[in-house]
């Protein structure tokens, strides 16, 4: 059942990849043993049987839709931690107690390598998912961690490198909410009130069964889009609601499209959490970004509508770039190409539908203090005053991180930090680099593996429909914005990941290691300054 024997190939592959980077090694403090087998003094609160397989959904009207999906089954713990979505390729929704002991024994049933990630959780290394512990088919990863994160919501999807696009698309996605006893107290919607909305799209053939790119280079650099808007794994969704509050949980699972989302009727969003869960205070928005893997909480109080009205969430239009893409090329490329576009980033569209259905006499207010928001402070940081900068650019036809791109096992001088101290990052979306697009400028939404940061400053706002505020795992950066983050690394040594989460730019290699020394773990230094060309 336990893979060692790929471990070890692994393991080759990436001793051979520091002869030739020229970058840095490491030295892994727990070694990825520990995750191959279940640890004796390990008891789990609970305990999963997560598997990856192929399935058949009914999505479209006729015809099933071939998917892959995750599929579980609970062998310790509270039912209420797993629960099932119907008529959907997504994965059931996990739900844990902060301080609660996870093990989930991962089978992979796919014809794929792969390995799954826990988005926004603080793992240690060996927990995240990092492709370099992808499993064949057939093959089992045994995952053991406790969840230390505030109550939020976060989710789950398959990292193996260079695939993670497709196989995301092809399903394989799920939520996974934390709660904790400062959540409980909040009172927010719980139960049927508190509802998770999962928004993604998706393009098909004439027998219903998923596209994916069409192989145009210019494709993979603006990223997949696709004509359907699918929430909860559903086109035209209609989300009935009674008169109350309501707690929306909202996950932009899409490859690369970014919503710019508002009610249709033009009353304000209110915001009540992010990634890394509730803001100190709700915030309001006349429209709210959220770009690939970011979540945003709204509260949605529907106790004044009259029952039979109706209302909807709708994506306004924006301006994405000059590559604004679409599945048969589109914005400037497109008519390059000579194609229409069709829905590219940017356009317009209703999301979902809300329907009152039904009386409820009670409601909720809307609590003006949500959760104890202790700030770092930009002075606690190593470097205040000098941040450490990633420019987002293209290079020969590839997006990049400083013009590097994802080496397996590699991490540059800048790349290596100490456990338990706080720096400044910052990055910029300001375009330059080299070759024909060099001038060429798209969102890219930035994701820190393994901790929850938090955004100091944005400059440059196009758009203010941003919610910067909280604990944030990723952030989207608008052509000709920089942003700065007070990141921390606490806790767990290690390699761990950065990267763009359009999917089709992290398939490519806009992606990179970071590496956390400590407890005996340490990055030796060959060259401090070295880049890849
Ligand atoms: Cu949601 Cu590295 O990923
Ligand atoms: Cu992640
Ligand atoms: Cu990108």
């Amino acid at each position: 059942m336990i893979n060692r024997r790929q471990f070890l190939k692994l393991t080759g592959a990436g001793a051979a990849g520091l002869l030739t980077g020229g970058m840095t090694s490491f030295v892994n403090a727990s070694g990825p043993d520990a995750a191959l087998k279940p640890a004796k003094n390990f008891v789990p609160d609970l305990d999963i049987d997560l598997r990856a397989a192929p399935a058949q959904v009914p999505i479209l009207p006729g015809s099933s839709t071939d998917v892959w999906r995750f599929e579980a089954k609970l062998l310790k713990g509270d039912p209420a931690s797993l629960t099932r979505l119907e008529r959907t390729y997504l994965g059931p929704v996990i739900r844990a107690q902060t301080g609660q002991k996870v093990r989930i024994r991962f089978t992979n049933n796919i014809a794929d390598n792969t390995i799954v990630h826990w988005h926004g959780l603080h793992v240690p290394a060996d927990m995240d998912g990092h492709p370099r512990f992808v499993i064949p088919q057939g093959e089992s990863y045994l995952y053991e961690f406790e969840v230390r994160n505030r109550a939020g919501t976060y989710w789950y999807h398959p990292h193996p490198h260079g695939i993670t696009g497709p196989q995301v698309y092809s399903g394989l996605a799920g939520l996974f909410l934390v709660s904790d006893d400062e959540e409980k107290a909040a009172g927010l919607p719980t139960g049927e009130y508190d509802i998770p909305l999962v928004i993604q799209d998706r393009a098909f053939d004439k027998n219903n069964q998923l596209v994916y790119l069409s192989g145009h280079r210019m494709e993979q650099m603006t990223g997949f889009l696709g004509d359907w808007i699918l929430v909860n794994g559903q086109p035209d969704f209609i989300l009935p609601v009674a008169t109350h509050a309501y707690r929306l949980r909202l996950l932009n699972g899409s490859n690369s499209r970014i919503y710019k989302l508002a009610w249709q009727d033009g009353s304000p969003m209110t915001v009540i959490g992010t990634d890394g869960g509730l803001l100190e205070k709700p915030v309001q928005r006349r429209y709210v970004m959220i770009g690939p893997a970011e979540r945003l909480e709204l509260w949605a109080d529907f106790s004044r509508q009259a029952v039979g009205s109706e209302t909807a969430l709708v994506s306004l239009p924006f301006d994405a770039g000059a590559l604004a893409g679409g599945r048969r090329g589109g914005g400037m490329m497109g008519g390059m190409m000579g194609s229409d576009a069709v829905l590219p980033n940017g356009a317009g569209f209703s999301v979902l539908r809300v329907k009152v259905k039904r009386q409820n006499k009670e409601t909720l207010a809307l609590p003006q203090r949500l959760s104890e928001f202790e700030g770092y402070r930009v002075g606690d940081a190593v470097n205040p005053g000098n941040p450490k900068t990633f420019h987002l650019i293209m290079q020969q036809m590839v997006w990049t991180l400083n013009g590097r791109i994802f080496q397996m096992e590699a991490v540059a001088g800048d790349e290596v930090v100490q456990m338990n101290t706080m720096e400044v990052w910052e990055f910029v979306n300001e375009g330059g680099g080299m070759g024909m697009m060099g001038m060429m400028n798209m969102p890219h939404p930035i994701h820190l593996h393994g901790l929850q940061f938090q955004v100091l400053e944005r400059r440059g706002v196009m758009h203010d429909g941003y919610v910067d505020e909280g604990w944030k795992d990723t952030v989207l950066l608008m052509p000709g914005e920089r942003i700065r983050l007070l990141v921390r690394f606490a806790d767990y040594p290690g390699l761990f990941l950065y990267h763009c989460h359009n999917l089709e730019h992290e398939d490519m290699g806009m992606m990179r290691n970071y590496f956390v020394e400590g407890n005996g773990a340490t990055a030796k230094q060959k060259s401090p300054t070295a880049r890849e060309a």
